[in-house]
């Protein structure tokens, strides 16, 4: 049955989805990593493939929007109505630390976040969203083995790009936070509520510390070493 976001079949997905927020980095990373390539959803141009790795694992990449509203709704669907136990978020964050250079790759072992995604668990208290400790380990050892640099740690989950207060960011980083994306905590709070597995997955794409940004020819090569990581990753969680 497709659900209200996702027009898939049954079926159509592997056990695990990898994640970018963009639809056209979905169909970028399906078309260049996988063989075999079935394009499952398009609701909305979020769209979903599934195809075969080149050690021949079936694996899911579906897009997740922006910010957590977005990729609580995909997610959701996913573990709930399409059988998926593994969904690994990759994207762009910004850097919160001096030795956190541009291009480095961060895992998120936990989010914190700005928003109040967590209260409608009302536990009168801060519930500390988590990755799956499993999937978090299979990240740290192929990001490892590609050379990469690589940093595990805490990132925040923000519901505001723009900020109205330039300098906020300087308190989390202050508690060690490694930098800024705008959807993990939904994803883990999801993963936690469904029982199944998850992970964030980050290229540092600016730098709140050193003022850097990305040039596109390193944006290009962040991105292939993000799919390459998450792909290994998820090749461990597949079928
Ligand atoms: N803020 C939020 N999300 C991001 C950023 C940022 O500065 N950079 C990349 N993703």
């Amino acid at each position: 049955m497709p659900t209200p976001h996702i027009n898939a079949k049954q079926g159509d997905f592997a056990k695990v989805v990898l994640m970018p927020g963009d639809p056209l980095r979905a169909k970028w990373i399906a078309e260049t990593f996988l063989s075999d390539v079935v394009l499952v959803t398009t609701v909305r141009n979020v769209f979903g493939y599934t195809g075969t790795t080149k050690n021949g694992k079936r694996i899911s990449v579906m897009a997740s929007g922006m910010g957590m509203p977005s990729i609580g709704i995909y997610s959701h669907e996913l573990y709930e109505e399409y059988g998926v136990e593994t969904i690994i978020r990759i994207g762009t964050c910004g850097g919160y630390q001096q030795g956190i250079r541009v291009g480095d790759i961060i895992l998120a072992e936990g989010a914190c976040t700005d928003s109040n995604w967590s209260e409608q668990f009302a536990l009168g208290g801060t519930y500390s969203a988590v990755a799956s400790f499993d999937v978090l380990l299979a990240a740290h050892e192929a990001a490892k083995s590609l050379g990469k640099n690589v940093h595990v740690g805490n990132v925040l989950s923000a519901d505001v790009f723009y900020d109205y207060d330039k300098t906020a960011w300087k308190k989390w980083a202050d508690l060690g936070v490694l930098g800024v994306e705008m959807e993990t905590y939904a994803l883990y709070c999801n993963a936690a509520v469904s029982k199944k597995r998850a992970l964030g997955l980050f290229t540092v794409s600016d730098s709140f510390v050193a003022k850097e940004i990305m040039t596109s020819e390193e944006r290009q090569t962040g991105l292939v070493a993000m799919a390459e990581i998450g792909i290994a990753t998820a090749e461990r969680f597949a079928e």
